[in-house]
């Protein structure tokens, strides 16, 4: 509590001294961790998510004009448009998230209202828990907030997750944005991305979630991040499906050596990954701790060997985290390639897990990662 008034002080402090005033609203939106379901949502799978605590806060205050004049105190940079003519930023790409988010509102037909905002965010960057997300969903909360209209969470992730592919240029699939949107507090969200319905999935007590940032470069996360969508795709067409999520297990197994062996491997991955949502989803809640470490290890195992997302230092922390005090599970989280992991302990360990992981992990690799313990936050939404 003490520190969310400390963070809002230094906020309005910076938004003092830059707009010579206060702000008005203040909104906020989660980043995100996927506990299970890597490459499911644009397979229209499954994906268990968690909405976090790390957010991305905007305060604001309502201006005459039409400009959206912002300010990051992340990169410490300033970037201003027009809402009558909203062009990418070349130089400031961290405001395109704003500027095409405020694009499809409008081109939807929304009513917007300029603004004099400072972002602050505790969401790491480049990280993989959804940074891009978070800003595009506080965005649209601002939009929503001074402009007197009001979106459903699903329609509102929607139009995000539109921003990110049309003017962003982001391929990505709805997790993010929907986690974003429609987290709810104390809760991780069943999702099924082929209807956009959502279900609340209450954690047994005693199980923490620890995510684990292996600091390692992110650089191949972009182009294989569309080569495994077009491999998806074509396994979809040869098997003569809309997607991925229409083939159950079974018929996958029949049917595998129709497609090219690459392909197969890909379809192979992203089937299995997505039916094991819905069984840790079961095992979480009932503490079925064997349940929980036999499917991380299976998706740890396939987003390695079947859908070759892995890089040598998630190998390293997987082992650190594994060995490390109250281990129950561990596998990737977001994209792959580096970036974050995630790990479900005993809620009483937490701490002894983190020291060893931060020991085991730095020994192998000489990189310091960072540990966080997470809880289900709220979705987006202002802040009062
Ligand atoms: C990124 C994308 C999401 C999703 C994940 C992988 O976070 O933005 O849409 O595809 O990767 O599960």
């Amino acid at each position: 509590m003490n520190s969310q008034r400390h963070r809002r002080g230094q906020v309005a402090e910076v938004f003092r001294h830059r707009f010579h005033d206060r702000p008005t609203l203040w909104c906020r939106a989660p980043g995100r961790v996927d506990l299970m379901g890597s490459h499911t949502d644009y397979n229209l799978g499954y994906v268990l998510t968690l909405p976090i605590g790390c957010d991305t806060w905007i305060a604001a205050r309502p201006r005459t004009d039409r400009s959206v004049r912002l300010y990051t105190m992340n990169l410490g940079a300033e970037s201003g448009f027009s809402l009558d003519r909203i062009a990418p930023d070349s130089q400031q790409r961290w405001n395109n998230y704003v500027r095409g988010v405020a694009q499809v509102l409008q081109a939807d037909g929304f009513k917007l209202t300029g603004f004099d905002g400072v972002i602050h965010s505790t969401v790491p960057l480049s990280s993989g828990l959804s940074s891009s997300a978070a800003l595009e969903c506080v965005t649209a909360t601002v939009f929503e907030a001074l402009g007197g209209w009001k979106l459903d969470s699903v329609r509102k992730a929607v139009l995000c997750q539109r921003a990110e592919n049309q003017f962003v240029g982001v391929n990505c699939g709805v997790l993010d944005q929907y986690t974003s949107c429609a987290g709810q507090e104390g809760c991780a969200l069943l999702l099924d991305c082929r209807d956009l319905s959502s279900r609340p999935v209450k954690l047994a007590p005693g199980i923490g979630v620890v995510i684990c940032d292996m600091r390692s470069k992110r650089e191949l996360a972009g182009s294989e991040y569309g080569r495994r969508r077009a491999d998806c795709k074509e396994g979809a067409r040869r098997l003569g499906v809309k997607a991925l999520r229409e083939i159950s297990p079974a018929e996958f197994y029949r049917r595998a050596g129709e497609l090219p062996s690459g392909v197969a491997k890909r379809c192979q991955f992203i089937i299995e990954e997505s039916e094991r949502v819905l069984d840790l989803a079961a095992a979480l809640q009932h503490f079925d701790r064997a349940a929980i470490r036999r499917l991380t290890a299976e998706s740890f195992d396939g987003a390695r060997d079947l859908y070759e997302i892995s890089v040598p230092a998630m190998q390293t922390m997987v082992q650190a985290m594994m060995q490390a005090p109250g281990a129950m599970g561990a596998r990737q989280a977001g994209a792959g390639f580096g970036g974050c992991m995630v790990a479900f302990v005993e809620e009483a360990q937490v701490k002894n897990f983190a020291a060893a992981v931060r020991e085991a992990y730095f020994t192998s690799i000489r990189i310091k990662p960072e540990i966080y313990p997470v809880a289900a936050a709220a979705g987006a939404g202002t802040i009062t």
